[in-house]
């Protein structure tokens, strides 16, 4: 029987590059293509125990270059693509939303038309939460694949356009397409610029967290796994042109979560320093996966597990983070922070 061939943008990053580990080793019959531009948020490192094996082959390349993404389509006529590949941060959206438009929306829909030429056979493009705007605090509230995009960062806007186009292609020209809605997600490889990984990494280095605004804006946690396992489920099994939404009900003020995280690992709390807020910081996340569940999927993790986990992760692979922190990284800290609170120092 001739092997499936899966395309993976964006596998080196924090979320596909968990996917590619659970997808490389829970299907041996399929070969995995890990396309990615390895930019800031890209490492390699994180594969190099599957880098030896037969089904799967790295690509570096950009999405959003026509010719090569064609070419690339034209050769291995991919059965499957899951696309991760995007500028994820919000914070860098704020300060250069050009990128953003770039590789979200002209990059999707690059990959949509490629994948169009080829006929392959689903495309499931990996969306966000934040396509739906913010909640207020009212906990009977939640995001349902009904909610109306009311995105209100340039990453937002960014990713809810290229839902838009991922939608016109099926309703269109019938492409097979899902697109997932998961809230935050948390475990290994988490890029130290996110909130989690952030303050894991600053309070094992005993130094200040930055907490925006009065800490009281709530994101729904949800275990990477759990998000891979989802997109694994929507993949094989999701209703062709059908959106689903992914979250397992953690929801938690980003203060519980930064002090959770300090007690965990026995330091003070006088750790917190509250700095300016975000612009146009979204107040609330949270999801209804009922629609998923119904699909069968269920969460595993919980939060109280799922974080102390992380936190040891963090602890055994010190080299990978402190690599990064001291690199380029080191003047995007200084960028983001110094400007708002002189005392947040590297
Ligand atoms: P990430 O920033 O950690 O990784 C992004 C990856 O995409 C990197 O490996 C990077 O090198 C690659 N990339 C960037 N531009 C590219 C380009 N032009 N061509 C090829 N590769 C490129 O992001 P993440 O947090 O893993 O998020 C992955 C996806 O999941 C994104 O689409 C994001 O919108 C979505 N998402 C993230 C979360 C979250 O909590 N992190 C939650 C829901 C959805
Ligand atoms: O909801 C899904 C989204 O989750 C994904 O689409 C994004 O790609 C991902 O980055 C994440 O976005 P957030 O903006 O919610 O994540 P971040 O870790 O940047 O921030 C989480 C919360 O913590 C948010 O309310 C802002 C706050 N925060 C963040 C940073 C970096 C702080 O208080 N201080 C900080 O230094």
């Amino acid at each position: 029987m001739k092997r499936k061939k899966m395309l993976v943008t964006g596998g080196s990053g924090f979320i596909g590059g968990n996917f590619v580990q659970y997808i490389v080793n829970k299907y041996p019959e399929y070969d995995i293509y890990n396309l990615d531009l390895l930019t800031y948020a890209g490492d390699l490192t994180k594969h190099k125990d599957i880098e030896v094996k037969d089904n799967y082959l790295f690509v570096k390349g950009d999405i959003a270059d026509r010719e090569s993404i064609m070419s690339l389509f034209e050769k291995e006529k991919f059965d499957f693509v899951v696309h991760f590949a995007a500028e994820s941060h919000v914070d860098r959206s704020i300060t250069d939303p050009g990128v953003f438009v770039q590789t979200n929306v002209v990059g999707t829909q690059t990959l949509l038309d490629a994948s169009r030429h080829v006929g392959i056979t689903k495309f499931v493009h990996v969306s966000t939460d934040e396509v739906y705007g913010e909640l207020d605090f009212d906990p009977t509230t939640f995001f349902t694949e009904n909610t109306p995009l009311q995105p209100n960062s340039p990453y937002s806007a960014s990713k809810a356009s290229s839902d838009f186009l991922v939608r016109a292609y099926h309703e269109t020209y019938g492409l097979p397409v899902n697109i997932t809605r998961c809230s935050n997600n948390y475990g290994p490889f988490h890029f130290p610029e996110k909130l989690i990984p952030l303050t894991i990494s600053r309070v094992l280095n005993e130094e200040k967290v930055p907490v925006y605004g009065d800490g009281k804006n709530i994101r729904d946690w949800l275990h990477v796994i759990d998000h891979c396992s989802a997109i694994d489920l929507v993949l094989h099994k999701g209703q062709v042109g059908e959106v689903y939404n992914v979250g397992g009900h953690n929801e938690k003020t980003n203060l519980e979560v930064v002090k959770s995280i300090i007690n965990i690992l026995g330091k003070s709390e006088n750790l917190i320093e509250f700095v300016e807020d975000r612009l146009g910081h979204d107040k609330r996340y949270a999801i209804d996966p009922t629609k998923l569940e119904q699909l069968g999927w269920e969460p595993t993790y919980k939060f109280e597990t799922g974080i102390a986990q992380t936190i040891q992760w963090y602890i055994d692979n010190k080299d990978w983070w402190e690599q990064i922190i001291s690199g380029e990284y080191k003047e995007y800290f200084d960028k983001q922070y110094n400007g708002k609170d002189q005392k947040i120092k590297h």
